[in-house]
């Protein structure tokens, strides 16, 4: 692609034909990736050490309640929950198609003595097994798929679980993905980043497809030496809280609680969903509230508790 391509590019729609994620499979682009997962810096690939921190805690306590188990991570990147939670006494899986990110948990898991292992695998294609008493996926990861290839995951997810055992989806809000949609075009220019390893110009736009509600977005990533242009796009379908419900609930599980963070806030924030009223019942959450991007959600296996 040159520049004419973008000038004469058509509208961003939700059908994209250049792919729907960004290649985060890419060996170069899931090394410099891994940086971004890595750095302290901000909180877009993976978040900071601290609030991973947080997460791991509320996982082990709230949603384990504090009992060791076995844990499936699904795009589980370098490995920065799967590590904790192996600190606490969970045997703990991690699949990712992230070649840096495997290589980097592999690693890291070597040097001490827990029980974790990691998988370089498409959550969508492969296996995960049977027997976890939880499966996780999180920061949005849901979203990054298809909506008939979520539903495909949260299907696997059931079926590798064992009875009693628990799914924890952390998903975007259906607010937060109009958002971005929504959002106005937009650039920077980088010395080196995650569209490349030179200096490269990175051209950014938004689209909104109400009828199908998916966001789409866009990358042209202009290499500054040559002007040559590399597209990238992801779609991110948007659910409402009741989607997640029906998605949970045609894979067969139950008792589907949604939390407004996973132990950021104020616990009593949690919010049960009762699926016979088909509303929420929220006591303290009000409007004063800022728009939440994350919702976690976690919902149960029907079987014998462990215990
Ligand atoms: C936003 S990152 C989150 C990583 C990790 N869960 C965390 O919060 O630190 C999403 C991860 O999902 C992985 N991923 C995306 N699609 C995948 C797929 N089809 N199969 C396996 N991993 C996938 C990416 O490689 C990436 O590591």
């Amino acid at each position: 692609m040159d520049l004419f391509d973008i000038v004469r590019r058509g509208p961003a729609s939700s059908s994209v034909p250049e792919g729907s994620k960004i290649p985060w499979d890419d060996p170069d682009f899931s090394r410099r990736m891994l940086r971004e997962h890595l750095t302290q810096e901000h909180d877009a690939a993976s978040r900071r050490s601290e609030r991973i921190d947080r997460h791991v805690k509320w996982i082990h306590e709230t949603v384990l309640a504090g009992q060791a188990g076995r844990v499936l991570d699904l795009g589980c990147g370098p490995g920065l929950y799967s590590d904790r939670l192996a600190r606490v006494g969970h045997r703990c899986i991690g699949i990712d198609f992230s070649p840096a990110s495997i290589d980097y948990a592999r690693e890291h898991a070597s040097t001490a003595d827990l029980a974790r292992g990691y998988t370089l695998a498409d959550i969508l294609t492969t296996e995960f097994g049977a027997g976890f008493n939880l499966v996780m996926l999180l920061f949005g990861e849901l979203n990054a798929f298809s909506r008939l290839s979520a539903a495909d995951i949260v299907n696997k997810a059931y079926r590798a679980l064992a009875p009693a055992g628990t799914i924890l989806l952390e998903a975007h809000t259906f607010d937060a993905v109009h958002r971005l949609g929504e959002k106005e075009p937009g650039w920077y220019a980088s010395e080196q980043g995650l569209f490349s390893d030179s200096e490269f110009i990175c051209l950014m736009e938004q689209n909104w497809d109400g009828e199908n509600r998916i966001a789409t977005q866009r990358f042209f990533i202009i290499d500054a030496s040559n002007g040559n242009v590399t597209q990238h796009a992801q779609n991110i379908p948007a659910y409402t809280d009741e989607e997640y419900v029906a998605i949970l609930e045609a894979a067969g599980f139950i008792d589907i609680v949604f939390h407004a963070s996973m132990g950021e806030g104020d616990e009593q924030r949690a919010i049960e969903f009762s699926s016979d009223t088909d509303k929420r019942h929220n006591a303290q959450a009000d409007a004063k509230d800022p728009p939440l991007d994350f919702v976690a959600v976690t919902a149960t296996k029907p079987g014998r508790d462990r215990l």
